[in-house]
């Protein structure tokens, strides 16, 4: 094929961000907003455009690839090392995901990146080795690097983390808002914070460390329960463990709150906190919480996407 599409998800972490870092478990999943990311053979060298900008990416360089499409660029070298040769490629790309807060869409630029150009040289790759390869490139370009965003965007569906590895859930059909603040965060600071006052409150952090652990282990027994009402309120007493842990905002709060009065079974502050998004559960009264989010920030709704990257069309 001279030209396709290759699409992955972005996430939103359900429960057990920062614990995660410390070991105790998170669940995590695909949301149905995607980055696609077309390739065609074309010339010689890598072209990449989206939104109007366009460029010529050098690749091959030493050290971390810098510069606007640094994961792309990153994904691009990857496939090419993994399929064992190169080829002249333009890539468009298309997001719904909002840069910079908690969604994932650096990992869902990496893996559709990585899909698009490894299918185009005609090479096949399993959803692992996609979350592995996706891991390196981000591993690459930002230093340090959880495997979460990458696998659950190569898998799709729900994932449980643990023991630094994963574990497929069968995910309920849960109806969800995510409420975007538009406050930009670095996800490194964050866990800076965290990691400050670990070794300030060493015992006092551990256990509210412990409890989210708790928590993340009665929702996946809830997950396999298909309770919402229930996994809504285990939502509610995350968010306030990671409110104790420092990394909320009186903005996350603030649609946390409004949230669960306008009906939601449950709401808490998604990924690294700081800015970045909130989520919640809303079942039953979805336009209300949607319609209640709208009125002071950028909210969206989303469900869990069964399908992780794919090759469109
Ligand atoms: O980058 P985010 O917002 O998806 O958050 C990452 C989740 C953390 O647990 C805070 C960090 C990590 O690497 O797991």
């Amino acid at each position: 094929m001279s030209m396709l599409t290759a699409s992955a998800p972005g996430k939103v972490i359900l429960f057990g961000e920062h614990a995660v870092v410390y070991g105790r478990p998170a669940i995590v999943c695909a949301i149905s907003r995607r980055v696609r990311v077309t390739a065609e053979l074309a010339g010689d060298g890598v072209v990449v455009e989206q939104r109007g900008v366009r460029q010529r990416l050098r690749l091959g360089g030493e050290g971390k690839p810098r510069g606007r499409f640094r994961y792309v660029a990153a994904a691009v070298e990857e496939a090419f090392r993994e399929a064992g040769r190169r080829t002249g490629v333009r890539l468009s790309i298309r997001s719904e995901l909002p840069e910079a807060a908690g969604l994932g869409s650096s990992a869902a630029v990496s893996v559709a990146t990585l899909l698009a150009v490894l299918r185009l040289l005609g090479a096949e790759v399993s959803p692992g080795r996609l979350a592995e390869l996706g891991h390196r490139v981000e591993l690459r370009v930002q230093g340090a690097a959880s495997p979460t965003d990458t696998a659950i965007s190569a898998h799709g569906g729900m994932l449980y983390i643990h023991g630094g590895g994963y574990e497929r859930l069968t995910p309920p059909e849960l109806r969800l808002v995510v409420g975007d603040t538009r406050v930009k965060r670095r996800t490194a600071d964050l866990v800076a914070r965290v990691r400050s006052l670990h070794r300030r409150h060493e015992r006092v952090v551990e256990s509210l460390l412990d409890a989210i652990g708790a928590v993340t282990l009665a929702a996946r027994g809830e997950v396999e329960r298909h309770s919402a009402r229930r996994l809504g309120e285990l939502m509610n007493i995350n968010h306030h463990l990671l409110e104790a842990l420092g990394v909320s905002t009186p903005e996350l709060n603030r649609l946390v709150h409004a949230a669960r009065a306008a009906g939601a079974e449950g709401a808490k502050l998604t990924g690294a906190g700081g800015g970045g998004c909130m989520v919640a559960l809303a079942q039953e009264r979805h336009g209300e919480v949607l319609e209640a989010l709208s009125s002071s920030c950028s909210a969206f709704s989303v469900e869990v996407s069964a399908e992780g990257a794919v090759i469109e069309g």
